[in-house]
């Protein structure tokens, strides 16, 4: 399973990167507002230098012309960028045309497994279905997940991976890759919490008293 995070923020994204754990990041219009910074075009551009996989640049107009004249100018910012446009009949126009031309799509804010059909038979390289906010409005985004995943299996043709977005914490992680989703993408708050255990930390106090106790050495 590939780990994205979801932020926008530089810090956090070479913090991160620097477990060698990150396969990718995923920004969208509100986490580029909370970053504070200056010009979209040069954040993505640093993000996607710190970052070798790919960095989803999402686009900012909903009518076909202005999208995809702005997927353009996102697509050339770097080799691993993922231009992310908005499931609706504009955005899928614009995914299938980048991906004819060999462009990274991530189809966003998919809520259905037959938005999740159409984000494939555009060609997108990865559909995100949102499981956290499906939650919150009582429905069960992991369902989606497993929906999703059930139908893309059933037809090998369809090569969009499945990246699940709106993560809320570890244990949507692990339902996640349970039902063999491609990728999440996680909040760094959330990845943090992954390593999280008591017992690890409960074990590792003991270690280190008895490692002291006895008095052994590794290093001259
Ligand atoms: C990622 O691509 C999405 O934009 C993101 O996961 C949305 O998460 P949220 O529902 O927590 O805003």
């Amino acid at each position: 399973m590939k780990f994205f995070v979801d932020t926008a923020d530089l810090k956090e994204i070479k913090d991160l990167a620097s477990t060698g754990l990150l396969d990718g990041v995923t920004t969208n219009p509100s986490l580029v507002a909370k970053s504070g910074a200056a010009n979209f075009v040069e954040l993505i551009r640093e993000i996607a230098a710190i970052v070798p996989g790919p960095v989803s640049a999402e686009v900012g107009a909903t009518d076909y012309e202005t999208m995809y004249e702005e997927a353009k100018v996102l697509a050339k910012i770097a080799k691993n960028i993922a231009v992310k446009v908005p499931l609706t009949p504009a955005g899928l126009k614009v995914c299938k045309q980048l991906s004819e031309n060999g462009t990274m799509v991530n189809v966003t804010l998919c809520f259905s497994a037959a938005q999740a059909i159409l984000a494939a038979k555009a060609g997108a390289t990865f559909v995100s279905p949102f499981v956290g906010r499906l939650d919150d409005i009582g429905s069960d985004g992991m369902n989606l997940i497993s929906e999703i995943c059930q139908v893309y299996s059933n037809y090998p043709a369809f090569k969009t991976e499945v990246l699940v977005a709106s993560v809320r914490s570890p244990q949507h992680v692990v339902s996640a890759a349970l039902l063999g989703a491609h990728v999440a993408t996680i909040p760094p708050k959330v990845i943090r919490q992954l390593f999280d255990h008591p017992l690890t930390d409960k074990g590792i106090a003991q270690f280190v008293a008895d490692w002291q106790k006895c008095g052994q050495k590794i290093l001259p």
